[in-house]
């Protein structure tokens, strides 16, 4: 088909849900992608941070067809070695408990949500039983939930964050946009103010919380970093009060920050931490890795996944562990230093922010879509968070295609 036939088709047969760049990806190769047109692409956005392999990687593609040469798929029912295999390497990696395996990053966080409410529900009951209460919660102040005589369910996340898109994740996201049209809501679901540590506790006070949910570089909400002793003083709460500190690790995980996961650089040991989108590498993979706490909480009947643990998924994503490691991770970190700084000279970037090859760029003058769209035509593919332009590009980018891409950001921003 040409761009035009496609295009038309796509238009025509395909529920309007998404404002598609004008290109038709053809085929692509390391972070260099092709339209049906012949044009070549340098991808800084991976798919949205998941491709962080990159395009063809020969490892990944004998990882994955070998196991398809096996079998595909049987069910959860039975013991399959590429899941337990990787569960392995996640728990062996984090210095955690446990994992289940979802298929994207939604179903992550709404498995992480169904544990600390199970939890919540039932220590708060009192039944000791899977976990009993161990602190005191002091006075209660304000008005208890509705659900409160149930157990203690309510799950706080932050301003600006994003968790996803089923009901309950984007009840979690703390942005309205994303509110609009879907009411209702889950109820039992709080916002915070991203930094303000007191407002967070005044809440907790409140709504007697079972997890506080966080993203440690909110990415669709404009990669912003989160403050170290913000994020300590959250899981110090977390501590007290055993409510479940939950790092939504969807986009920041798999290396993209510069260490596998991003707690890992803020030196705290979240309760459960929610995995997708680069450990996937494109096959639809997600995740939960649990602290020995949390590890027992679901039993069988209480939660499932038809695709979860798919052998395939599993396979691929095992290579992509077995691939980050510490020259890798300081690789991520030297080559998002370097692209930062090359385009902190340009005169229309006002400045730059987050971690590792997960970066935001703040423009001076540009609206961050249009600068997209001429990215986009001057060979560059980028993405928008918030009010910055954002960059993801795969794990594996080389220095030959970041300075190409530099070119194109250079006739937009130079
Ligand atoms: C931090 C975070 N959590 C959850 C999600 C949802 O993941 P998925 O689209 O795989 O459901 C995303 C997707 O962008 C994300 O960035």
């Amino acid at each position: 088909m040409t761009f035009e036939e496609i295009r038309n088709n796509d238009k025509k047969y395909i529920v309007n849900m998404y404002g598609r760049f004008d290109m038709a990806v053809d085929h692509a190769e390391g972070a260099t992608v092709f339209d049906v047109e012949g044009r070549k692409y340098i991808d800084m956005t991976a798919g949205i941070g998941v491709v962080s392999m990159g395009y063809a990687d020969p490892g990944w593609i004998k990882a994955v067809s070998g196991q398809l040469e096996k079998y595909q798929h049987v069910s959860n029912l039975f013991y399959q070695e590429p899941g337990a295999e990787l569960a392995e390497e996640l728990v062996r990696r984090t210095g955690m408990s446990k994992a289940l395996f979802v298929n994207s990053g939604s179903e992550a966080n709404e498995a992480a949500f169904k544990i600390a409410r199970k939890y919540g529900n039932t220590a708060a009951k009192g039944t000791g039983k899977p976990g009993k209460m161990e602190f005191s919660y002091g006075v209660f102040k304000g008005k208890a939930p509705e659900s409160f005589d149930k157990g203690r369910n309510a799950i706080i996340s932050l301003r600006d964050s994003f968790h996803g898109r089923t009901i309950a994740a984007i009840t979690a996201t703390g942005q309205e946009k994303y509110h609009k049209y879907f009411d209702p809501f889950a109820p039992g679901f709080y916002y915070a103010d991203p930094g303000d540590l007191s407002g967070l506790k005044e809440l907790a006070d409140e709504v007697y919380p079972c997890a506080v949910v966080m993203e440690l570089v909110q990415g669709e909400g404009g990669v912003n970093v989160l403050d170290k002793e913000f994020v300590k003083g959250v899981e110090k709460l977390c501590r007290e009060r055993d409510i479940a500190l939950i790092a939504d690790e969807v986009q920041t995980g798999i290396g993209r920050t510069g260490s596998l996961f991003a707690f890992q650089q803020y030196d705290i040991k979240p309760d459960m931490v929610t995995f997708a989108k680069g450990i996937g590498n494109g096959l639809p993979i997600g995740g939960v890795i649990c602290s020995d706490k949390y590890a027992d909480v679901l039993e069988p009947g209480d939660h499932g996944c038809t695709y979860g643990m798919n052998p395939v998924c599993c396979s691929g994503a095992s290579y992509v562990l077995s691939r980050i490691d510490d020259p890798f991770l300081a690789g991520v970190r030297e080559k998002g230093e370097y692209i930062r700084e090359r385009l902190e000279a340009f005169s229309e970037v006002e400045k730059t922010t987050g971690l590792g090859l997960m970066i935001g760029v703040v423009l001076k003058s540009m609206d961050p879509s249009e600068a997209c769209v001429k990215l986009l035509e001057n060979g560059v593919m980028t993405l928008t968070a918030g009010n910055k332009v954002r960059l993801l590009p795969p794990l594996v980018i080389s220095y030959e295609e970041i300075d190409e891409a530099m070119k194109g950001f250079e006739k937009v921003f130079g």
